[in-house]
């Protein structure tokens, strides 16, 4: 997004931002949307641009080349939005297999409910409200006190894409802990990041990429007037959280968000893949 328009939109409140979206895309909605389509329009589409289907099909690719899982298996998707993610999912799992999903954006949870529970009924999405800058402004829950509603060791996979970057220290190590929880031995958390080390940093001063301008310590924020817009982690603070609650990395994918175009698959963000011992 254009800085300029990306402030403009900061400088909303929260509940704005969602109907300044739907607004601006309401005409092509009304004219392309379909009611029974497996894909949102877009102004509620609020969980990134690009194409909805074409990124949750590629991410679906990736879950299944590093994590191990099958169409019996129970997954779990945090911070998973307004379904893309899911998506890819209905034509794998069997009705033997479960999908959890929990999000703190109603409109998200409820068109997930509507459109993908009601034709899958093993699909179920709750609605979590927790305090966070850029998408719920009125609730003072915190993702830090956040018990997941699940019980210990019920998922074969774990994922969350685009969420760390959205969450501040104390509530991202609440998740880890709550993750190593409820995933089962010898199972798999896939997680995208933006991550901050010498070879990152020095690429990012030097190109017009991404930039975390606010050094907090161990994180960095994009604009310091909506933090959990974008937050970027130092990688050893992470990898250290990781070690501290027991998880063992098995994979590290750099993204090209920095500029630094080294991955096999070229994703946008970083992504760690880690296990429960
Ligand atoms: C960029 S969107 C990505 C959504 C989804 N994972 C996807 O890839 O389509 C970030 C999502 O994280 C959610 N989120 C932010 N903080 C959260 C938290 N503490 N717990 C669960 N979800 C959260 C937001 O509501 C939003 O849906």
């Amino acid at each position: 997004m254009n800085i300029l328009i990306r402030k403009f939109f900061y400088l909303l409140p929260v509940p704005l931002r969602f109907v300044v979206r739907r607004i601006i895309y309401l005409p092509k909605d009304l004219l392309l949307s379909k009611k029974t389509s497996l894909i949102p329009p877009k102004g509620l589409i609020f969980t990134g641009r690009g194409d909805y289907l074409k990124t949750g099909a590629n991410y679906f690719l990736l879950f299944k080349k590093y994590c191990d899982f099958n169409p019996d298996s129970d997954v779990l998707d945090i911070g998973c939005g307004i379904g893309r993610m899911a998506i890819s999912f209905t034509n794998y799992l069997s009705p033997k297999g479960k999908y959890e999903g929990f999000d703190i954006v109603k409109i998200g949870i409820d068109w997930c409910t509507k459109n993908i529970s009601s034709r899958f009924p093993n699909f179920t999405f709750k609605l979590i409200p927790l305090k966070n800058d850029l998408y719920l402004s009125n609730s003072d829950k915190k993702a830090s006190e956040l018990v997941f509603p699940y019980k210990n060791e019920s998922f074969d996979l774990v994922f969350l894409t685009s969420v760390f970057t959205h969450m501040l220290p104390n509530d991202l190590e609440n998740y880890i802990s709550e993750i190593q929880r409820v995933l089962k031995t010898n199972q798999k958390c896939f997680a995208t990041f933006f991550l901050l080390d010498e070879e990152s940093k020095t690429v990012t001063k030097s190109n017009q990429s991404k930039k975390f301008p606010h050094d907090m310590g161990t994180y960095a924020l994009m604009d310091k007037s909506v933090k959990e817009a974008n937050i970027a982690y130092d990688k050893k603070f992470i990898f250290e959280l990781m070690q501290k609650h027991n998880l063992e990395i098995t994979d590290f994918l750099r993204g090209n968000w920095s500029g630094i175009q080294n991955s096999e698959e070229n994703e946008h963000q970083d992504i760690i893949i880690f296990k429960k011992k």
